[in-house]
Order: C-alpha cells, then sequence, then structure tokens
C-alpha cells in the first residue's frame, strides 16, 4: 500500500550518507558528539524540575532517574543500531521512513517537532527564570512583566496564584485593553541562539563545547561542595525523613510519590537522540554515534543521581515544595548559606540551558531538511548556505516555531506536549527495530547485540508480577476495576497489559530481539504516566500532521514520483 511505501536503505545512503552530496561540514569526532549529548541532556530538567520531583518522592526519587536512565538506554542502543546503519541526518524519522513507511515517517517527524522546537520553548522559560534572577543578584531588576508569559501571569491571576506571575499580571501597562506581558528574556535567548545555529556549525560546536566544560565543572563543585558539607554538618537523617506514620523512609511518600516524578525525570533525560541528527557532520557516524549518544547518557546518569543525593542530603525534601531553582536553593542562608555558590550556581543554569537549546535548536532544521529532500516537506528546507553551510531558511523557521509561541503559551502547557511527543518517537524507533531483518557484523560498526526474548522476557514479565502483586498489595484489583469513574483512569495501563501479551505472543512466534523489545515496553510503560488531557493535544497535533500530510507531503513525495515514474 502507497501510504506504507517504504525508503530502501540504499537510497537513502546515496542520498545523504556518505556526507559528500549532503554539502554539511563533517567536523565532529566521538569527543564532540558526547558533548552533543550532554549539552543537550543536562538542562532545565536538573536545574529546574528536580525540585518538584524531589518534593514529591524524596530522596527515593534516585530510583525513578535509574529507571528512565535504563528505559533511554534501551532506547538509545536502538538509535544507535539504526544510526550505524543509516548514518544520515533525520534521527527517528529517517529510521521509520526505512522500516515502518512513509505515513509513520512523516507522523514521527511531526512528533519530534514537539521534542525539538516546543521543548525548547521550556527550556527557553528556564532560561529566562534564572537569567532574571541571575540579573537581580548583580542589583539588576527586569519588570515582572517583562519577564513572565502571558498565560502563566493570567493564570495566575484565575487561581490567585501569590508570587511574581500574580505581580506581573497586576503591574501590568494595558494598551487597548490588553496587559503588555511578555517574557523578554526567552525571546531574547531564542534570538541568539537562532543567529548561533545560522552562521554554522563549526562555530557552535566551540561554543557549545565551551558551554559544556563550564557546566560539568559547575555541576561537579556542587557535588563535592554539598557532599563535603553535608557530611560536616551530619545532615544524613534527611536521606531517611520520616514518612507518614513516621516511620523514617528513603521514600518517604512510596513509590507511587516516587512515579509522579516521571515526566519530569523523563524531560530531564531528553536530548541523548539529538545527537543522531548530527550524522552528516560527523567524521565517522557508523561507529561516533552510538558511543556518543551512549557515553553521554551514562555521564548524565551518574550526575542526576549525585546531584539528587545532594539535595535530599542537603535539605529535608519537603522544604522543596515549589522550588523552581533547587541547585541554588541548597546554597541559600536557610540552607547551607553560601553566597558564591548561589551566584556560581545561577551563572551555570543560565549556560547549561543555553547549550540545550543549541543543540535542539540545531536538531530540528536538519530534520526538516531530511524531510524536504524526501518532498514532504517544501523544498526550501533543504537549502544549504552557500557560504555557512547550514540548513539556512529552516533554521530561521525554527527560531519563529520556537519564538511566536513564547508569547503565547505557557511552562507547564509545553512540558508535557514535548514529553508525550519524545516517548512516541522513542516507541517508534524500539519498534522499528523489531521489524528490520538482522544483518552481520561488520569491522568497526556498532552492532546492537541479539538475545532471543521469548524466554527471558515472559521470565521478566512474570518476576515483575510477583514483585508489584507482592510490595504493592491491591494494584492488580485497582488497576482492573472497569467501574465508570475509574475507567478512564485505568485505560492506559489495561491497554499496557494488553501489549505485554501481544508482544510476549510475538516474542515466541517471531523471535524478537530483546532489547530493542524492553525498550518498546519501558517507553509504553511511562507513557501510561500521561494525563488524559496530554493524549488529547497530542491527539489534536496529529490530526493537523496528517491533514498537511495528504494535503502536501503525500503528492510531493519523491517516493510517489519514483512509483508514478
Ligand atoms: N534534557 C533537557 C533538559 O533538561 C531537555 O533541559
Amino acid at each position: 500500500m502507497k501510504l506504507f511505501r517504504r525508503k530502501p536503505i540504499a537510497t537513502i545512503l546515496k542520498e545523504g550518507g556518505d556526507g559528500e552530496h549532503s554539502g554539511l561540514n563533517k567536523v565532529l569526532t566521538v569527543k564532540d558528539l558526547t558533548f552533543f549529548g550532554i549539552a543537550a541532556i543536562l538542562g532545565a530538567g536538573s536545574f529546574s524540575s528536580l525540585g518538584s520531583a524531589v518534593f514529591n518522592g524524596g530522596p527515593g526519587v534516585v530510583f525513578l532517574f535509574v529507571i528512565v536512565a535504563v528505559a533511554c538506554a534501551f532506547t538509545a542502543f536502538c538509535y544507535s543500531e539504526f544510526a550505524s546503519r543509516i548514518p544520515v541526518a533525520g534521527s527517528a524519522y529517517t529510521y521509520a521512513y526505512s522500516s515502518f513507511g512513509e505515513l509513520f515517517a512523516w507522523i514521527i517527524g511531526w512528533a519530534l517537532i514537539m521534542e525539538y522546537s516546543i521543548g525548547n520553548i521550556y527550556v527557553a522559560y528556564s532560561w529566562s527564570d534564572y537569567f532574571t534572577s541571575l540579573l537581580e543578584q548583580c542589583h539588576i531588576h527586569v519588570p515582572a512583566y517583562l519577564s513572565t508569559s502571558y498565560m502563566e501571569a493570567s493564570k495566575a491571576f484565575e487561581g490567585n496564584i501569590q508570587g511574581e506571575a500574580l505581580k506581573a499580571w497586576t503591574t501590568a501597562t494595558e494598551i487597548g485593553g490588553l496587559k503588555l506581558i511578555l517574557d523578554l528574556p526567552a525571546l531574547l535567548i531564542n534570538f541568539i541562539i537562532t543567529f548561533l545555529v545560522y552562521r554554522g556549525v563549526k562555530e557552535s560546536k566551540n561554543f557549545s563545547n565551551l558551554m559544556v566544560w563550564i557546566k560539568m565543572l559547575v555541576v561537579g563543585l556542587i557535588i563535592i561542595v554539598g557532599t563535603i558539607l553535608i557530611f560536616k554538618n551530619d545532615l544524613f537523617g534527611n536521606w531517611t525523613p520520616n514518612n507518614s506514620v513516621g516511620i523514617p523512609s528513603f521514600m518517604p511518600n512510596g513509590f507511587s510519590g516516587v512515579m509522579m516524578a516521571v515526566s519530569g525525570v523523563f524531560f530531564a533525560y531528553i536530548g541523548f537522540d539529538a545527537v543522531s541528527v548530527m550524522a552528516e557532520e560527523s567524521k565517522n557516524p557508523q561507529r561516533d554515534l552510538p558511543r556518543g549518544m551512549i557515553y553521554s547518557l551514562v555521564i548524565c546518569t551518574v550526575v542526576y543521581i549525585l546531584l539528587t543525593l545532594v539535595l535530599t542530603g542537603a535539605a529535608n525534601y519537603k522544604t522543596f515544595e515549589g522550588i523552581g531553582d533547587p541547585l541554588a536553593f541548597i546554597f541559600e542562608k536557610q540552607n547551607f548559606d553560601l553566597p558564591w555558590m548561589h551566584f556560581l550556581v545561577a551563572i551555570c543554569a543560565v549556560v547549561a540551558m543555553t547549550s540545550v537549546m543549541l543543540v535542539f535548536q540545531m536538531g530540528q532544521p536538519r530534520i526538516w531538511m531530511t524531510m524536504s529532500r524526501d518532498g514532504l516537506m517544501p523544498k526550501r528546507f533543504s537549502t544549504i548556505h552557500p557560504k555557512y553551510k547550514t540548513p539556512s531558511f529552516a533554521t530561521l523557521i525554527t527560531g519563529l516555531v520556537v519564538g511566536i509561541p513564547i508569547v503565547f503559551t505557557d511552562k507547564t502547557f509545553v512540558l508535557d506536549f514535548t514529553s508525550i511527543g519524545t516517548l512516541f518517537a522513542f516507541v517508534l524507533v524500539c519498534g522499528g527495530v523489531l521489524l528490520i531483518p538482522r544483518r552481520e557484523k561488520e569491522a568497526g560498526k556498532f552492532h546492537l547485540p541479539y538475545v532471543n526474548a521469548k524466554f527471558i522476557f515472559s521470565g521478566l514479565v512474570a518476576l515483575s508480577i510477583f514483585l508489584v502483586a507482592t510490595f504493592v498489595p491491591g494494584f492488580f484489583t485497582e488497576t482492573f476495576d472497569f467501574s465508570s469513574d475509574k475507567l478512564a483512569k485505568n485505560l492506559p495501563m489495561v491497554i499496557f497489559f494488553i501489549l505485554i501479551v501481544v508482544m510476549m505472543f510475538l516474542s515466541f512466534t517471531k523471535n524478537l530481539s530483546l532489547i530493542p523489545l524492553l525498550g518498546l515496553i519501558s517507553c509504553c510503560y511511562l507513557l501510561t504516566g500521561m494525563a488524559v488531557s496530554n493524549w488529547m493535544w497530542f491527539g489534536v497535533w496529529l490530526v493537523i500532521g496528517l491533514i498537511i500530510y495528504f494535503a502536501f507531503s503525500y503528492n510531493n513525495s519523491k517516493l510517489n514520483t519514483e512509483v508514478e515514474g
């Protein structure tokens, strides 16, 4: 069927795989790619949303970082397998084109806009928060109505939520009945990043590497200074705070408290996959892309675990309620009282988030460029700038796609959108690896180890059921409660169980490979944590994408011309 027409890997490689045809500079080494990974991963997730994660789950949130890291590691292996077979720009989009066919490739390309562009909106907002607080420490005051988004201020007004957002609403000037409320620093950083990316990968690479060094050094310092002070002040009791019945516990709100932090923690890991869009600019993509992805993921996992332990050791987890700058918070007066660290952390946060934005803003145009080459996006998206050798038009459009919603949306809205879109893309990548045929090992290239899933997967499922039934009594009766008030809440988990049964069956009949199967299942599990409203927004987004596909891309696809011709 034409909708599922696939693009042969040989064609993909011929069009862009050797890099010589793409017109992009091939300059990136494994070190650069690892740095790109870290640049994309360590950002708003750890500097902003870690506070509420710790508040919900207590020190036990460390477990969630490990669980999400494992899910991401399986996915990274799948990305790596694809990246070593198809070393061209385009990330999951390109991989889906060769395995699932055009319609799914389009859908995934469309979903990736959420990860790359919409995710950057969240980071831009967080950047603005830290930047204005940094200026404040230098005695430069930015009025609240020029550093808050309109939506956030209006929500604060409607809900009478005290704080900066409400202040923005009450102090803003009115023009023609409309309040002038705008997150100016967020717009500014978007403008600067777009300019840098437009100018070229080499300059951006050097800048990005420098920023990664800075943030790794400061994060290292936070861990060292924090640990010393925890030991010096004998604060070990913070790691086992009292739970609701007064018993000291590493997970004071139980595992359900830990799981409440799942979207924030997942957001902290988004970015390792961005490495794969740099395929055409890397010197040896088949060897280096997988390494870059996995190295950066491992480094960030270690950093997150240590940071969480330092945070929860420094202060009681309950004090993190509503704290948007947790890493700076622990050095405030009521905690360690170290003003110089407080200042350093604020600088580091600004740097860290700048580097996240840079990587994502480089990734988005490259995905569009690949889609444009395939005829699914207008031709101009693959125009390469003659001097700077960057996809210039696509870069400018990315700047607009990030910049315009900064005026109309707010943090919460874009965060949910990003997480669901990214998980969706991860599921398709893992599913794609399950579909492609196995291949012979080639020296110097990454090769996903094949382990037959049939007995191991079923064994793991049985073990998980046993553990859940033992340690979370009532879980199954609660989940399979189909009474009308519980159905909507339980539906994602029920669908997840059906998926497990189907995959168990397929693992026996098709000898599925274990790693991509576990990647698929673990990402689907994380998806069950998404609220129904998020799914609805995501559905609307997909419908818009499908309309564009059938109105434009389907007819203009190069594959269409080739099939027809
Ligand atoms: N993981 C990235 C961040 O935390 C998106 O900013």
